[in-house]
């Protein structure tokens, strides 16, 4: 069933190809905002039908409407997981990711805390909002990358405890495969993993950010650079720490051909 107010949209689209010379116009990030919406999905076809794309072309389009529908598919098993059975009993909800299906820039963070596990969405708490601003900084929305975790179930927690655990190497070890089928699908130029846990999930490998950061990897042939969880930078806010994940930042929309300003360049010096 298409929501009510796509109807609206669709038709003050077929007024204005009505009234005037030319079709209406809408972005590669405006389309990509309905495909992201479950619901739209079939409606995208009859949007797409009536506007003049200004830089989405129908096969990047078509593209992205594939992309939507495999990770609707991988978002369904997900949903449905009981392989670590005490997290499907503990878990409020599984949180897949968010974002562009068609990004080019896929960040990748540890797993879902208590915020997430309400809303089932990836890095909405404090150290999301802090993510947010960062790709703010890097000119992106949130709704321009994708934002996935190595765990798509929070950490349980003993009753009567706050607070957030990280996982353990068995669990991201089982639930990596999710990820991986993610990243396929995306395909993004560049992925970004967010602190050590987020890289021994990944990559299986333990080691320290001090010898992983500010540094290009490969993951499956896609460069892939390691920088500071945004929780880290909430626990230490000296400026060197913004400093060096900015640099990161910097290198990524260098690989990314995103054009930096002057005032970019020199945030936090
Ligand atoms: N930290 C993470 O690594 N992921 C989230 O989704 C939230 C906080």
């Amino acid at each position: 069933m298409r929501e009510p107010a796509l109807d609206l949209v669709i038709a003050a689209l077929e007024k204005i190809r009505e009234k005037s010379d030319h079709t209406p116009r809408a972005s590669r990030t405006a389309l990509a905002r309905l495909q992201a919406a479950d619901l739209a999905r079939i409606s995208v076809a009859t949007i797409s039908d009536l506007v003049d794309h200004e830089s989405t072309s129908g096969s990047q389009l078509q593209a992205a409407r594939n992309k939507t529908e495999l990770l609707a598919a991988v978002d369904e098993r997900v949903r449905a997981c009981s392989k670590c059975a005490h997290l499907a009993c503990s878990r409020t909800q599984t949180v897949f990711g968010v974002g562009n299906p068609n990004a080019d820039l896929m960040f990748i963070g540890e797993a879902p805390g208590a915020d997430e596990d309400q809303q089932g969405e990836p890095f909405v708490g404090r150290a999301g909002q802090l993510l947010t601003r960062i790709l703010k900084a890097m000119n992106f929305g949130r709704e321009d990358v994708y934002i996935a975790n190595i765990l798509k179930c929070r950490p349980d927690m003993p009753a009567g405890s706050f607070g957030n655990r990280p996982p353990t190497p068995t669990e991201m070890q089982t639930c990596r495969p999710y990820l991986l089928e993610q990243i396929q699908i995306i395909q993004p130029s560049v992925l970004v993993a967010l602190g050590a846990v987020a890289v021994e999930g990944l990559l299986g490998t333990r080691r320290t950010m001090r010898e992983l950061r500010g540094r290009w990897h490969t993951y499956n042939s896609i460069p892939l650079m390691i920088t500071y969880h945004p929780a880290y930078l909430l626990r230490n806010q000296a400026p060197s720490e913004k400093r060096k994940v900015w640099e990161d930042m910097l290198q990524v929309m260098e690989r990314l051909e995103r054009p930096i300003s002057e005032r970019q360049r020199n945030y936090f010096l």
